[in-house]
C-alpha cells in the first residue's frame, strides 16, 4: 500500500514539471507575441503613475519592464543603448513634467539626452522610433497605460516591418 502511494506522488510531480520552453519564457519574462520594452521611470512621478495604472486596473500589454530611477535626468545614452543592444525592442524614458521635477532641471536634461541618444542611434543604424520620451505625473495612470499600449503597437509594427524587409 505504501509503495503505491509513493508511485502516485512521483507521477503527479512529473506532470506538473514545466517544459523547457515555458521555463525559458518565464525567465525572459515575456510572452512571445509581446515585444520587450524597458521603461526607465522617475521615482517621484512616472513610477507612481505606473503604480496608479495598476491599482486602477487600466489595461495595458505586459511588454513593459519598469526600472525605477530617482530622476529621468539620471539616464545617460549608455543606459539606453545598453538596453537596446542587450535585447530590448524599445525603451521609454519617463519623467516628471518639467515644472515638477524634484531635482529642478532633471526632466529638461533628460529631454536633451533623448535627442542626443536618437542621433547616436541614427549613426549606429538603429531605428530612432525604438526610443520614446514621456512626461507622466503620479496622477496620470491612464496616460501611462495609453503610452504603454501605443508604444507596444508601434514597436510591433516596426518589428513586423523589419522582419518583412529581411
Ligand atoms: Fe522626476 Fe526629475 S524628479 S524627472
Amino acid at each position: 500500500m505504501v509503495k503505491k502511494d509513493v508511485k502516485k506522488k512521483k507521477t503527479s510531480k512529473a506532470k506538473t514539471k514545466p517544459s523547457k520552453a515555458k521555463t525559458t519564457m518565464a525567465i525572459r519574462g515575456r510572452k512571445p507575441e509581446y515585444p520587450k520594452i524597458i521603461t526607465f521611470a522617475c521615482n517621484w512621478c512616472s513610477y507612481a503613475g505606473a503604480d496608479l495604472a495598476g491599482v486602477s486596473r487600466f489595461q495595458y500589454p505586459p511588454s513593459l519592464r519598469v526600472i525605477r530611477v530617482m530622476c529621468a535626468g539620471r539616464i545617460t545614452p549608455a543606459f539606453i543603448l545598453d538596453a537596446l543592444t542587450s535585447g530590448a525592442d524599445g525603451v521609454i524614458v519617463s519623467g516628471c513634467h518639467f515644472e515638477d521635477c524634484h531635482y529642478i532641471s532633471g526632466s529638461r536634461k533628460a529631454e536633451k539626452i533623448i535627442k542626443t541618444t536618437k542621433k547616436l542611434m541614427h549613426l549606429l543604424g538603429m531605428d530612432e522610433r525604438r526610443l520614446r520620451f514621456e512626461l507622466i505625473s503620479a496622477a496620470e495612470g491612464q496616460k501611462f497605460a495609453t503610452v504603454a499600449r501605443e508604444f507596444t503597437k508601434e514597436i510591433q509594427d516596426i518589428t513586423i516591418k523589419n522582419n518583412g524587409e529581411k
